[in-house]
This record gives structure tokens, C-alpha cells and sequence, in this order.
């Protein structure tokens, strides 16, 4: 397997070559695409995939599309893309990165590595943003992930969409029994860093940054999709 990609680097790192590291952590992503979006998913959080995530990413990109935390490149895959859409994929690690660029069927999108607690390193602006199970495994604050909200809003259009979904912690049914095995071994493995995740939260950021907010929760998950940036004044001062 090969790493050739169109990475912008937006760290000093020197861009690397494919590794034995990158490699084996790509089979890790792959091993997670089969079981975290297929099984855990459905038979854990209630919430297929296939019948809810992937529509709602579907229905929502637009011509200057931005994937946050891309992973295996998923729903690039299978998000039904247009050819002319430029795409750009951002996230933390640079295996995760490589092998989202390698698999999204996209020779010509671009990598940024960038962590998503900070502003964007680019002031180009989106028609659209997804984040899919992204916010439960961020070793933040609940406060922290909210504004991500707040921030990303400058790198949208004046109608641009954000979209995603993440695990909650707080505030939602009870586990089953395979739901109760799955999530103390991701919290306890420190994968999942969402015990204080409620959708109260994220629902409130979205509406004090997006004009239009739609939310739901399906199973243990927060689905949401928000368009329109509020820029108020003392926010443009900001940037
Ligand atoms: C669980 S995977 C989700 C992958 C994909 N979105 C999906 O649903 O299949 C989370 C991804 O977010 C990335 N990530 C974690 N923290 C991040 C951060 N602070 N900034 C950007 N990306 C981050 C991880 O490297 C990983 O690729």
C-alpha cells in the first residue's frame, strides 16, 4: 500500500514518506470501518450507518466540501460526491489522513493536518462541512468541542452547511448490554472522551452560531445539520 498523496502540510513537519507505522495504522482504520460503522453502530448506538448517517451526508455537500476528522474516507467513498466538488480532507493524524486521501477516490483532494480545536490554518470558506463521529473521541471539554462551532463558522459561506454526528454520554437512553461492553472498553482504552457529551450543548452552540439548526437524536447518537453562519459583528472583529 502506497501514501501518495497531495497533503498540505500546515505543520513545519517535513511531509514523510508511507511507513511501516502508517501502514499498520491504516489496517487498524479499516478494522474500524467494518466494525465501528457497521456493527457498533447499528447493534450499539442505534444508529445505522447506512440508513441515517450516510443520507444526511449525502443530501449535504456542496461544491467546496470540507471532511473533518476524514478517518478511512468512508463517506467519501460512498457520500455520492460530485466530480467537480473540490474536496478537502483535514485531520489530526497523518496516517489517518494518508489513508483517507488514498481511499475517497479522489486523486485531486487536498490534505490538511490541522487539530480542529484551533482555527482552520486556511481562510479559504466552505459551501460545506461534515464531521462524523468526530466530537466523542476528542479529549476536550465539552465547552472545547462547542466552539469548534464558533470558529469554523469564519471558513463557511453565507450559506454554507455543517454537518455530523457523534456518541453522546449524558442524557440519553440506557445502554444495552452490548452498547454497556462496547462503550467501558472505549472509554476505559481512551478512545471515546465523551462521558459529559449532551445534546443540550451541542444543539445550544449550533443555534448561537448557524441560523438554521436541525438536530436529532438517534439511538445514543447526535445527528445535526446547520447552515447559514451567524457573523455578527463582534465575531468579524474576532477574525
Ligand atoms: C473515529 S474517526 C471518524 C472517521 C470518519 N469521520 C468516520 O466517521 O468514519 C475520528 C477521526 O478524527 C480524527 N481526529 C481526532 N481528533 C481530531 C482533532 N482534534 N482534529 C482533527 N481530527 C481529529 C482522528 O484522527 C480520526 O481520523
Amino acid at each position: 500500500m502506497t501514501t501518495t498523496t497531495t497533503t498540505t502540510n500546515t505543520s513545519d513537519e517535513p511531509q514523510k514518506p508511507a511507513s511501516d507505522e502508517v501502514i499498520y495504522k491504516s489496517w487498524d482504520l479499516l478494522v474500524y470501518e467494518i466494525w465501528v460503522l457497521g456493527i457498533v453502530s447499528t447493534w450499539a448506538w442505534g444508529c445505522s450507518t447506512t440508513k441515517y448517517l450516510l443520507p444526511q451526508f449525502r443530501a449535504n455537500v456542496g461544491k467546496n466540501h470540507l471532511d473533518i476528522g476524514s478517518g478511512t474516507g468512508y463517506y467519501l467513498r460512498k457520500g455520492g460526491i460530485p466530480a467537480s466538488t473540490r474536496l478537502t480532507l483535514l485531520d489530526l493524524e497523518r496516517p489517518a489522513l494518508d489513508l483517507g486521501l488514498q481511499r475517497c477516490g479522489r486523486p485531486d483532494a487536498r490534505g490538511l493536518k490541522a487539530d480542529i480545536l484551533q482555527p482552520l490554518p486556511v481562510v479559504e470558506k466552505f459551501d460545506s462541512v461534515s464531521m462524523y463521529y468526530l466530537l466523542h473521541c476528542i479529549p476536550a471539554s465539552v465547552a472545547d468541542k462547542c466552539a469548534i462551532f464558533k470558529h469554523i463558522k469564519h471558513n463557511m459561506t453565507p450559506n454554507g452547511v455543517i454537518h455530523g454526528a457523534n456518541v453522546l454520554g449524558k442524557g440519553v437512553r440506557n445502554d444495552g448490554r452490548f452498547a454497556a461492553y462496547v462503550r467501558r472498553g472505549v472509554l476505559k482504552a481512551g478512545i471515546f472522551h465523551n462521558l459529559n457529551d449532551n445534546a443540550y450543548d451541542f444543539e445550544h452552540a449550533l443555534r448561537t452560531n448557524f441560523e438554521e439548526v436541525e438536530t436529532r437524536v438517534v439511538g445514543s447518537v447526535f445527528m445535526f445539520c446547520a447552515s447559514r453562519p451567524k457573523l455578527h459583528e463582534r465575531d468579524l472583529l474576532e477574525v
